[in-house]
């Protein structure tokens, strides 16, 4: 089997080459631009190495993979652009450049996060090699993942939490959320591309891993360098959120994420060999630098 490293590299590049081909070389030309600058050249790409990971479990095709993907990328670069303007976060550095609000102006952040939206549903609407039933799921599963039960969900009690303490289960609920739900949906769509396995327990896979790295963002924002992590350190804090380490401390939180880590293997027992990946992936999302 190819080296973790290597696969991931591999991966990597070639959703590099799939977003921007996926990505409109158009009029207006500013908000195309400023599409590409949010979504390309940056990023650890985790979203899609799930997809993937999960697809070459269940025999998917790489071209259908590639697609699916982008499309959930193209969400997630979305809610960054969001997450950081001024009525959200307020955050200047993503991605180790200026943020998109930073760098072209407020109103164009705004459309480029709208436009990556339309354009992910987009492109897993046209996939061709998927049958019709196949696509209506994925959808299905993306929009609920990326709206107000999901990922919105989970800004907004993000949101409406600052200055707040939160009970366990309550910031259990908004991490679950705000990331866990983008990440679940990951596994799954990557998971539907192919003959799909056994989704039960790709979701409890999916949800260890979901609530591990929001969890593991929160350590490394109170651990580690803005340099280091391409986005500014020591955020949570100044801004009064509640996360992880403000409300179990690190060393707890630390010892959540290594039993998330724990959870998810167990999940992945009965695949075998087949499910290394995710394994890998597992781990990597708990013991990330950045
Ligand atoms: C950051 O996500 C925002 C969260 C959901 C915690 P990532 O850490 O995956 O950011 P990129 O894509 O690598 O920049
Ligand atoms: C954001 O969470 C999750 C999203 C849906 C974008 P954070 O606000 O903690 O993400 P970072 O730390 O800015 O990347
Ligand atoms: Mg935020
Ligand atoms: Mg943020
Ligand atoms: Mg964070």
């Amino acid at each position: 089997m190819m080296a973790f490293e290597v696969w991931m590299k591999t991966v990597q590049a070639d959703m590099e080459a799939a977003l921007d081909a996926y990505l409109p070389k158009a009029v207006p030309e500013r908000l195309h631009e400023a599409m590409r600058y949010a979504v390309l050249d940056g990023g650890k790409r985790v979203r899609p190495l799930l997809v993937f990971a999960a697809g070459e479990l269940c025999g998917a095709e790489r071209a259908v993979l590639a697609r699916a993907a982008a499309a959930v990328e193209m969400i997630h670069a979305y809610s960054l652009v969001h997450d950081d303007m001024p009525c959200m976060d307020d955050d200047a550095l993503r991605r180790g450049k200026p943020t998109v609000h930073v760098k072209y102006d407020e109103a164009t952040a705004l459309l480029v996060g709208d436009a990556l939206q339309s354009q992910a549903f987009l492109i897993l609407a046209e996939a061709g090699v998927l049958n019709a039933e196949q696509q209506l799921a994925m959808l299905r599963l993306l929009a609920r993942a990326a709206g107000s039960i999901g990922m919105c969900g989970g800004q907004a009690i993000d949101l409406e939490s600052v200055g707040k303490t939160l009970t366990l289960p309550q910031l259990e609920q908004m991490h679950k959320l705000k990331t866990g739900a983008l990440l679940r949906a990951s596994v799954l769509l990557g998971a539907w591309c192919g003959e799909s396995k056994d989704d039960a327990a790709l979701e409890r896979y999916a949800d260890a891993i979901g609530l591990a790295f929001q969890v593991v963002d929160d350590v490394l924002d109170a651990t580690a360098d803005s340099a280091v992590l391409g986005k500014t350190a020591g955020k949570d804090a100044a801004d009064n959120k509640p996360t992880y380490v403000s409300i179990l401390g690190l060393e707890a939180s630390q010892a959540l994420a290594a039993k998330l880590r724990g959870d998810a293997h167990r999940a992945l027992e009965q695949f075998g060999e087949k499910a290394q990946r995710l394994r890998e992936l597992a781990d990597l999302i708990v013991q990330r630098k950045a």
